[in-house]
C-alpha cells in the first residue's frame, strides 16, 4: 500500500535552478534540492527531462541554486515555474549574476545561492538526477528560507506536473 499522506511529511525546500546554453541563460523553479556529500561538499536536484533548463544543465555542466526567501511572491514563483524558457526569456528584467562555474545566479527574492559543477547524473523515468559540486556559495540575507510546506500551506501556491511530488 502507498499512503500518500506519508509522501506529504517529506520536507523540501523552494529554489530557482539556473542554467545556460551558449550565450542563452534559464532557470526554473524547483523543490528537490538536497546536500548528498560534504567532502566535498555535492548537492543532487532532480529535473524533468522535458524541462528546457534539464537540456542547458546536460549541456553547460554547471548550474547554480539561489535558495529562495519565505515572502517570495506568488507572481514570481509563477513566472520560473509555470512558465517555459521557450516561450519567454525569464532572465529579462532579472537580477542575476555569473558565477565561479560561468551559471547564472538568480538574485532576486534569494537570501543566498550555491553554484556548482556537475559532477554526475542518473537518470529516473520521467526526471534526472543531478549531482553537483558547490564551487562557491554566499549568504546574503540571514532571513527564513522558502518551505514547500510553508509554499503550498501558508500561502495556498500550487505544484506543478513536472515537481517529482506533484499529486493530481
Ligand atoms: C512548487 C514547484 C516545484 C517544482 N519542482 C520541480 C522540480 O523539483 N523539478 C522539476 O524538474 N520541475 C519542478 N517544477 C516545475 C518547473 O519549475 C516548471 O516545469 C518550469 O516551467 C520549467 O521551466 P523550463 O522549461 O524553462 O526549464 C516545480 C514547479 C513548482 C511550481
Amino acid at each position: 500500500m502507498l499512503d500518500k499522506e506519508a509522501l506529504l511529511k517529506v520536507t523540501y525546500g523552494m529554489y530557482i535552478v539556473s542554467s545556460m546554453k551558449g550565450q542563452r541563460m534559464n532557470g526554473l523553479v524547483i523543490n528537490t534540492a538536497n546536500q548528498v556529500t560534504s567532502k566535498p561538499a555535492c548537492v543532487s536536484i532532480c529535473i524533468n527531462r522535458e524541462n528546457l533548463t534539464h537540456e542547458y544543465i546536460r549541456d553547460s555542466g554547471v548550474f547554480s541554486i539561489s535558495i529562495l526567501k519565505q515572502e517570495t511572491p506568488l507572481k514570481f514563483i509563477g513566472r520560473w515555474g509555470f512558465r517555459s524558457g521557450r516561450d519567454i526569456d525569464k532572465f529579462e528584467g532579472t537580477s542575476y549574476k555569473t558565477g565561479k562555474s560561468g551559471a547564472p545566479i538568480v538574485l532576486d527574492n534569494a537570501l543566498g545561492y550555491l553554484d556548482l559543477k556537475l559532477l554526475d547524473h542518473l537518470s529516473v523515468g520521467t526526471h534526472t538526477i543531478f549531482v553537483g559540486e558547490i564551487m562557491e556559495s554566499e549568504m546574503m540575507e540571514d532571513t527564513a528560507p522558502l518551505t514547500y510546506s510553508y509554499y503550498r500551506n501558508i500561502r495556498g501556491g500550487r505544484s506543478s506536473r513536472y515537481a517529482p511530488t506533484y499529486e493530481e
